[in-house]
Parts: structure tokens; sequence; C-alpha cells
């Protein structure tokens, strides 16, 4: 229905499997009422105040919610600590021996850490950071792998009131250092290297090259995970080594009491134009939202439960179901650092079994790869442990559903595709699975307390079966708060389209059942394996080089990534196209992104195809990377560009 429609969209609106939750499954359940869910939706401020009332406050919130729309406040007046209802809570019941993390490094090597474990490294880098002169209000950068130690890192700041941004440890030197530069941030915290595939990757050498570039920068603290294996340059003045400052530290240190409307922490996520927005988060609803969904979607039994979210805690996905969502409930969980290929192509698998995983959320890009990889390296394993399934991401095609449930989930385990963003902090629109019949390909209907509804292009709300673009009619505790240092943009992007609305970029449709199929974005903005890209940030990386003069970027639809980007390229006068050309832009653009953002093929191109008021027409770009049939070329201002690609990518694929 929209531009940037993945394919598998076709396959997906003629799925018509149900699955009904068994009756043991739905016996067990958390949630396993459909009154429940409909005293939620009249009553919903009442219903989330019934769940931030299952946290520890300092002090009690004045008001459920305060709606100056756009600008929410949710549980003002009360007083908590984002760390202590993850840690001291659990301790002080009396779970301290209770694992936290069952950590893997992706070598072996293992480690497992209770959550008295955590509490005290916590406060020990707490106290470190304080040390450092790190002050509540402060912004901390974090360029971490998967070590247990991000988390700590995480909820070291939140205990003493430093706002945390996390980049994923992908990301380059350039788009750490803007990252560094827009929230004025005073320390990094990194680690030396990670283990990715077998090699030791560096990842000293991309901080010391941002971080040259950042004045507002005093210190980087340094975990070291690669040791000698590691050869970048560190600075005396500027670089603390973790074991030097934090583990000489004192394990008790004061959580300070926030309000519930300070920030907690800014994670960067694409929009439309080639600057990435610092999404704003919340101390008191954020919290609230990440607690409730880990409990109600998961259906989490935190006493019984081994639970494994394979996301990065990078992402949003690791902040809400890594960090703070199952540690607020105090689950048990298991903690990758590598790659899912690596030694051999069950790891994963595995891994469930080792570690018992009854709980596992991933992304229909990894499931896509799994299949390929073949059902013999599930086969091959006990994966009785099971009980739960998600993904998150992208649209699962329905095939991708199926095997999932087949090959992983032994036709037993419920699936819950969970449809959110970065903006919403926790999950909207999923399958409860102690009640909901799932379709494969459908993440069904709103989370309690949620309301979603599809609005045409002007705006007004479609009843019953139809299409148009997703909505959120009212305010929710983990809502972003704003973008960092742009309130104009926060009311442009997502409060102006549809007034009054939350406007969520994505095309939805539903069914005669009342069941949300979330189609993909419908603005410039694409999936690349479960993450978001813009067009304009690909396209002003291209334009960057020396040899280019004008670049247009889409994404196309891939098997595996769902989709990957694709660039058109005009050059310079005196350039000429070649090989090594495409390929040194192609790197290129992953050295000023990251490897996420490399384009898959670049096309060169005398001219692109505009409307004759001068907008390139990406659509038409989209079906000649996917070869498809050119589609409506009425408004194209020129069509013999479109024809010399299709027949250079008729050449390519011969
Ligand atoms: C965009 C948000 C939420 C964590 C991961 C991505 C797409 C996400 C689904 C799903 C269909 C999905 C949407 C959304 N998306 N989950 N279950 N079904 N689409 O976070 O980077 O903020 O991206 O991912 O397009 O808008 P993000």
């Amino acid at each position: 229905m929209t531009d940037s429609t993945p394919k598998t969209i076709d396959t997906l609106l003629t799925e018509t499997r149900q699955f009904a939750p068994s009756s043991e499954f739905s016996a067990q359940a958390n949630i396993n009422s459909q009154d429940i869910v409909d005293a939620a939706h009249t009553d919903w401020q009442d219903w989330w105040a019934s769940w931030a009332a299952k946290l520890t406050w300092d002090k009690k919130w004045d008001r459920v919610l305060e709606w100056d729309s756009p600008f929410a406040k949710w549980f003002d007046g009360g007083k908590l600590n984002a760390s202590v209802q993850c840690l001291d809570r659990h301790v002080e019941a009396g779970l301290g021996d209770r694992v936290a993390y069952f950590w893997e490094g992706e070598p072996g090597d293992t480690r497992e850490l209770t959550y008295q474990d955590m509490l005290d490294g916590v406060c020990k880098t707490a106290n470190g950071l304080r040390e450092l002169g790190i002050e509540k209000g402060d912004r901390v950068t974090l360029y971490m792998p998967m070590v247990p130690e991000l988390a700590m890192a995480v909820l070291a700041c939140s205990r003493i009131g430093a706002i945390f941004s996390v980049v994923f440890a992908g990301f380059s030197a350039t788009s750490l250092k803007d990252r560094i530069h827009d929230q004025q941030a005073k320390l990094v915290i990194c680690a030396d290297a990670t283990w990715r595939r077998g090699s030791i990757l560096d990842l000293k050498t991309v901080v010391n090259e941002a971080v040259e570039q950042c004045p507002s920068i005093e210190n980087v603290l340094v975990y070291t995970r690669g040791g000698d294996c590691v050869s970048a340059a560190s600075d005396i003045n500027r670089d603390v080594a973790w074991a030097d400052l934090i583990d000489k530290q004192s394990d008790v240190c004061a959580p300070e009491s926030m309000d519930a409307e300070d920030v907690l922490f800014i994670l960067y996520t694409s929009g439309t134009t080639g600057q990435p927005k610092g999404i704003v988060h919340t101390t008191g609803g954020y919290l609230t939202g990440a607690y409730t969904t880990t409990q109600l979607v998961f259906d989490l039994k935190p006493e019984s439960d081994v639970y494994w979210c394979t996301a990065d805690i990078g992402w949003i996905t690791g902040h809400s179901y890594i960090v703070f969502g199952p540690m607020a409930n105090g689950a048990t969980q298991v903690m990758y650092e590598g790659a899912p290929n690596h030694p051999g192509l069950d790891r994963f698998w595995e891994l469930v079994d080792k570690y018992q995983v009854s709980i596992f959320y991933t992304a229909p890009t990894a499931i896509r790869a799994f299949m390929k990889w073949g059902d013999k390296h599930p086969a091959a394993h006990d994966l009785s442990s099971l009980r739960l399934l998600g993904t998150v991401g992208e649209p699962i095609n329905p095939e991708a559903w199926i095997w999932y449930s087949k090959h992983i989930g032994n036709e037993i385990c419920p699936i819950v595709d969970t449809w959110w963003q970065t903006e919403t902090g926790g999950i909207m629109i999923t399958p409860l699975p102690g009640i909901t019949h799932t379709v494969p390909g459908s993440a069904t209907k709103a989370f309690p307390g949620i309301e979603a509804v599809i609005v045409d292009d002007d705006g007004n709300e479609i009843e019953g079966a139809g299409a148009g673009y997703l909505a959120l009619t009212h305010p929710w505790p983990s809502m972003l708060r704003g973008i960092w240092g742009d309130n104009e943009r926060y009311k442009d992007t997502y409060w102006s389209r549809f007034p009054g609305k939350y406007f969520a970029g994505d095309g939805v449709k539903r069914d005669e059942d009342g069941n949300l199929w979330v189609l993909g974005r419908v603005d410039d903005v694409m999936n690349v394996s479960g993450h978001r890209l813009s067009t304009m940030e690909i396209e002003s990386s291209l334009v960057a080089h020396p040899s280019v003069a004008e670049a247009a970027v889409i994404g196309m639809s891939h098997d595996l990534k769902g989709q990957a980007p694709v660039g058109f390229v005009i050059l310079l006068g005196d350039q000429q196209p070649s090989d090594e050309l495409a390929q040194e832009l192609r790197a290129f653009v992953a050295t000023e992104i990251g490897a996420l953002a490399r384009p898959e093929a670049i096309y060169f191109t005398p001219e692109l195809p505009k409307t004759r008021s001068g907008k390139i027409m990406r659509r038409l770009l989209r079906d000649v990377a996917e070869g498809k049939e050119i589609g409506d070329l009425t408004t194209l201002a020129d069509s013999s560009v479109l024809e010399a690609l299709t027949a250079e990518y008729n050449q390519r694929n011969a």
C-alpha cells in the first residue's frame, strides 16, 4: 500500500491460519481473562497507576497524568530510582542469590552474576563515576559490547541520576562523535574490544577517533575485554582503566532519589532527515511500561523462567527487555556476547539447551537466517525447555513465523509478535499469550492501556477492516518525552500529521477479526535487519564522498535483512564509474555511519528520475533495484534515465 511496503506483504495479507493458546498455557498465564483487558481499555490511567504502584517509590506521585498535548508528565511528584527497582528491592526481598545473568562470551568463557553481584558491581561503578566528577543530570555515553559491565554501567548511571546514552558498538566514529556532541557528554564508557566471529574487534580506536573531536569529554573509562590483542593508543590524562577505578570502590552507594519525570536516558534513532534524533525517556513512566509489558507479554515467572532476548543493549529492545523490564521483575537471563553463527550455525540452540532457556525473544531477520542455515541445527539440540517465543523489529513473514513455531517452538510455544518503537519505550501491539489467538504475520491487538487506531490521509479514523496509517490516540507511561534539544521536531514528527494523535510512521491494515498487520514504514525510513536507517542519512554520507555529485538511496526488499539500502549515484564531472569506485563508496558509507548502512549495491547514473517539480521518485528506483516492472511514470520529467538503469540491472542479473 505504501512506498516502502516490503514484498512479503503480498503473502502476509492472505494469511488465515489462527492458533489458539493451549488450555495448559492459559491456565497458568499471567493474564487469562479478557475482563482485565477490557477494564484497562476503559480506565487506562487507573490501569497504568495500578502497575506503577508495584514499583518501589521513595514518594508516591501526586497525579497520574498531566497531558498538555503533546507533552506528558506521568506520576509527577513521585520519586524513585531505576537501579533500586532492578536490584535493591530484589536483594532486600531475599533474592540476592538468584542469578541475574548467565553470561557467555563468544569464545565460550562464562560468568554467572547474581542479583547481589549486580548490586555490588553497580554500586562500585556508581562510586567510580562520582569519583570522576559525574553528577546528577550529566550525560554519559556508553559504547560497549554485550558484557555484564554494560548493564552495570547503565544501572550505575541511573543510580546517581546521570543521563546515559548507549551507542550501538557497531556505529562508526563519526556517528559516535555526532551523538556525543549532540548531548554534550562528559564521559564515555567503553570496552577496548569485543569478540566477533572468532576475531577481536577493536572498539577503542573508534572511541579515540570520535573523542578527539569532542571537547566536552573529560574522561574515557575503559573496560578491558580484548587486553593485549588491542593496540589502540591510550591517553593517560583522559583514559581510566575500569580495573583501576572501579574494583577498589565501596560496594555501598546511596541511590539518588529521582523525580518520576527526570530523564533516564537518551537513545538515538533515525528519522526522515539526515540527523538522528535523540529520543528522551524519563524514569517513572518508562519503568512502569517496561516492567508491565515484560511480565504480561512474555508471561514471565521470575522464580522459574530463564529468559533470553538476543538483542543488543545498544538498541531500545535491549534497554527495555534486557536491562530494565526483566531486572525490575527479578528475572534470570542469558546474555551472549557474540555472533549466532560462531563457532557453528547452532550456537543459539546450544545456549538454549545449556541454560534451559524458557522464553526466547529474537528478530525476524535472525529467524530467516536460521531457516536458511537449515532445520538440522535446532534439531541437534534439546529445546524442550522453551515455553514462549517472541519476535520484534519488522513485520514477520508467515513462512518464517511457521518455521519458528515448528522448529524452535515444537508447535506448542505461543509466539508473541511485538510491535513497538524506540519512541514508545515498550511494547504497544502484541498478543497476550494466555488469551490471544495468534495469526502468523500479525502483531494482533493493542496492549492493555494502549489504543491503536487506523487513520486515512485526512486523519479520519477507519473503523473495522481497512488500511491506513497507524496512530496512537492517548499518552502512555513509557512514551518519549521529546527529542533531546529539539521540541519543535518532536511536535512536527509525531503530533502534527494527525493533530492530537501520535503518528508512528507505519502503514497498517486491520482484518475482519480486528487484528492489526503492520506493513512497514510510510516515510523515507528503511528497516534493515530490524534497525532503522533513513534514506537521507545514507544520501548525505554518499554525497560527502569527493567523487559524488548527487545520490538517492532506497530500501529494496531483501530475503534476509527485510530491506537493504541501494544507492543511485551521480558522479562529479571528471569521475568515471567503476566497480572499484562502487566498492569504495559502499565502504565509505560503512565508515561514515556503520556497517549496517553499507549499500547492497551502487548504480551509477547520469540523472535521477525526478518529478517536474524536482522531487526524486524513489518508488521508481526501488522498482529498478528489485528488478520489478517500473511503475507509474506519468509524473516523471524524463523517462530515459530509467531505461538505462533497467538495462544496467538486467546486465548485472543476467
Ligand atoms: C519500527 C521501529 C522496537 C524495537 C525494534 C525496532 C518496525 C518493529 C515490528 C513488528 C512490524 C515492526 C516498525 C517500527 N517494527 N516491530 N513486530 N511488526 N514492524 O525499533 O528501530 O525504533 O524501529 O520497526 O516499522 O516503526 P526501532
